[in-house]
């Protein structure tokens, strides 16, 4: 037989199998078949019981224990649709979609969702860090590392990227987000989704993102959580829907909805947002999920006066999935049967998780292939990532005379003191994930190893977070009189920020700042290090010190990027995403305030109105020249694109990295706008006594435009200036 024909019968022989397969097998189970397809006949064939499970998510583990794994999982309904998985080994999982899979009528298998914020085991900078970075690319592989060891752990789907925008240092969710600008927040949420996602759902190393918290929480009123929001529809359009709308197109399966009653309507039953916008306009296919237990607090909230009208409010209002509110499970049978929630709109909620999970390839592999903890976790490559990242995300607030990088003639004897030093937990951050304080790299080690050779170290104490206790400040205040230069690091502990985690005052507390002017009394350089989880106001310390280094909590590489820093070895490259107020008392405080009546003129009677370190600020151990910004066109009409170009020389001796923020400004229009922003932004490395050109193309459309208070987006001609460094460029867009 020659060839030919043999692989002609094979595949005949493989296609009559098939057909006789087929004939067998539901539409919804071959793999063949385009989504929609799998996913309505599936929808055909469930029955309303099956449909309302699928719309609840409950939770599972912590259970290491391998006997127990049925005890764990008896008491959860085979059919239900998710489960927030808190373990860390497939083994639970495979056994809890065992049953999904195998005593369910039709084998849908459940998707898994975990908080993998900044990181799953491999713990990353906290993402108001992140944004420091300004490295998209850096954050995108971050969350492709932390996709992959969730995924490979059981985890389907991560509940982020958080991109609220935030305003008020005192939240504690101020940390989980990247920062007060909406373009910086969409901009590091399509990384993010893009690196969590990938090209392919389904394969081993990427999982579904989800938007949160969908929408205004960072609007929280004096910074408290949980809170009413007060948000006109043209600040939601302006400032606080831009990051999901972003993230929408850029494909997030998945969105969550907000604790916060925005202006009237809780995030949670807000069929604006979550219907009229998110589904109708922006045409959303995946689902929602509610915040923990958001769907009852509409009760408390006042929007609905038990947990079947929290049901009703919530699901009609365009709420798929009830994360652990017992609200669909116990109420929407009984809601459909007396006409309050139609069958259309359960069948439209279901469909759409149903459509995440045909995405996710979860049918045809609804099981984690089991992995040794060192094949998935802390791999060399994540930790690579991990450590740029915290590396780039380190702010330089203030080098005095250049102090740092320290010298080794002027700092042979270095004293190094403050809470941090030997707190590795506090370094992870507070959304950590499976991350231990063991895997973190400590500060002791790192500067050891970075300054070893060349100093003597001199460690102690000196003060602790807060209290009162200055029993050892005596004992440092000798170490520091024996010192050629300070290290002090201080700051907050990893759970002073997060969820709920609010602080009336950002100042540091009054025994670190009392510690730093008790240290001063030594007469030596003052290097303060901190390590926080939202902008400080830092104006009583500041004069105190000589530098200032901002390392946020940079989770599993420790001290070893900020030992770095310190030496040289690494050159700062991070500018803040968020501004750095004197005083709690000027917050809410944020680059992009609308215009003032008069601009020079609102002033507070004790402390300068500016902020102490800008959106932006950032240093670095080189020096950056920029030349004239140019524009290939000054006048243009709507429809026409234009480039602007600057070019930026390292003037210094060391090769560095710089950030051009690209700002607009329009001076006049029918909705007043922001004082200048932010549009696009890029980072370059460039090398001592090298040029780069940086650009930003303008399509007038997409960044000179703004939106009105239904969403509608217009370009009046006129006109408008670009802002770069200092520089202000005037464009006409005419009709
Ligand atoms: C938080 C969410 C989180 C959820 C699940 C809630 O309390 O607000 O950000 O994703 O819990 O853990």
């Amino acid at each position: 037989m020659n060839k030919r024909k043999m692989l002609g019968g094979l595949f005949l022989g493989f296609a009559f199998f098939s057909v006789a397969a087929s004939a067998q097998q539901p539409l919804y189970k071959n793999a063949a078949l385009p989504v929609e397809e799998r996913v309505n006949d599936l929808l055909g064939r469930m029955a309303l019981e099956e449909k309302i499970l699928q719309l609840n998510q409950y939770t599972l583990g912590r259970n290491n224990n391998e006997n127990n794994l049925g005890e764990a999982i008896k008491q959860i309904p085979a059919g239900i649709g998710s489960l927030i998985y808190f373990d860390e080994t497939p083994e639970l999982r495979n056994a809890m979609q065992k049953r999904a899979m195998e005593e369910t009528r039709l084998g849908i298998p459940l998707i898994f969702g975990y908080d993998v914020i900044h990181g799953f085991r491999t713990v990353y900078p906290i993402s108001l860090a992140q944004a420091c970075s300004w490295n998209t690319a850096l954050v995108e592989d971050a969350c492709a590392t932390a996709a992959l060891e969730a995924r490979k752990s059981g985890v389907d789907w991560t509940f982020s990227p958080m991109i609220d925008v935030a305003r008020d240092g005192r939240w504690g969710r101020i940390s989980e987000g990247y920062g007060e600008d909406p373009y910086t927040n969409a901009a590091f949420c399509v990384a993010s989704v893009n690196g969590y996602q990938g090209n392919d759902l389904t394969s081993a190393d990427r999982v579904a993102a989800c938007l949160k918290h969908y929408v205004g929480y960072g609007a929280s009123e004096a910074g408290m959580d949980y809170v009413y929001t007060e948000i006109s529809n043209q600040t939601l359009w302006d400032t606080y829907l831009p990051p999901y709308e972003a993230g929408i197109k850029a494909g997030a399966q998945t969105v969550m909805s907000s604790f916060n009653d925005i202006s009237g309507t809780p995030g949670s039953g807000n069929h604006y947002t979550m219907t009229e916008i998110l589904k109708n306009r922006w045409k959303h296919d995946g689902f929602v999920v509610s915040d923990w237990s958001a769907v009852p607090q509409l009760i408390a909230q006042g929007a609905a006066a038990d947990s079947k009208e929290a049901a009703r409010v919530a699901f009609n209002a365009g709420l798929e999935m009830d994360m652990m509110g017992r609200c669909y499970d116990k109420h929407l049978e009984a809601l459909v049967e007396e006409g309050k929630v139609s069958m259309e709109r359960i069948d439209d909620a279901v469909r759409r998780i149903l459509r995440v999970k045909f995405r996710l390839g979860l049918f045809e592999n609804p099981y984690t292939p089991v992995s040794k903890p060192d094949e998935r976790f802390l791999l060399p490559q994540s930790k690579a990532v991990a450590e740029r990242l915290a590396e780039e995300s380190i702010v330089l607030l203030k080098n005095e005379g250049g102090i740092l990088p320290l010298q080794s003639a002027s700092a042979k004897t270095i004293a190094v003191m403050g809470p941090l030093v030997d707190a590795e937990m506090e370094l992870l951050g507070n959304w950590h994930g499976h991350g231990r304080a063991e895997d973190v790299y400590p500060i002791r080690k790192a500067l050891q190893e970075e300054f070893g050779s060349q100093a003597n170290l001199l460690f102690h104490a000196g003060c602790p977070f807060d209290g009162d206790d200055n029993s050892q400040f005596a004992g440092a205040l000798e170490v520091a009189r024996q010192a050629d230069v300070l290290l002090l690091f201080m700051g907050e502990r990893h759970n002073w920020s997060g969820e709920n985690c609010v602080r009336s005052t950002i100042e540091l507390p009054d025994i670190q700042s009392a510690f730093i002017a008790e240290m001063k009394k030594a007469g030596k350089p003052i290097v303060l290090i901190l390590a926080n989880g939202r902008p400080l106001a830092l104006s009583n310390v500041e004069p105190l010190c000589d530098a200032i280094v901002e390392m946020w909590q940079p989770g599993v590489p420790g001290g070893k990027p900020v030992a770095g820093v310190l030496s040289g070895r690494v050159n700062p490259s991070g500018k803040l995403s968020v501004t750095f107020p004197r005083a709690t008392g000027q917050i809410p405080i944020y680059y992009n305030r609308r215009k003032s009546a008069r601009p020079n003129s609102g002033k507070y009677q004790d402390i300068p109105s500016t902020p102490l370190y800008d959106f932006g600020h950032g240093l670095s151990y080189t020096r950056f020249t920029y030349g004239d910004v140019s524009l290939s066109k000054t006048s243009v009409a709507a429809g026409e694109k234009l480039v602007a170009e600057v070019s930026v020389t390292n003037v210094g001796e060391r090769d560095g990295a710089e950030t051009v923020h690209w700002f607009i400004s329009d001076p006049a229009c029918r909705i007043t706008r922001p004082n200048k922003e932010l549009k696009h932004f890029e980072k370059q490395f460039i090398k001592a006594g090298e040029t780069k050109t940086f650009r930003f193309e303008i399509d007038p459309m997409r960044d000179l435009s703004f939106v009105d208070a239904d969403g509608q987006r217009f370009l009046e001609p006129g006109e408008y200036y670009i802002m770069v460094d200092g520089q202000k460029v005037k464009l006409e867009i005419h009709e």
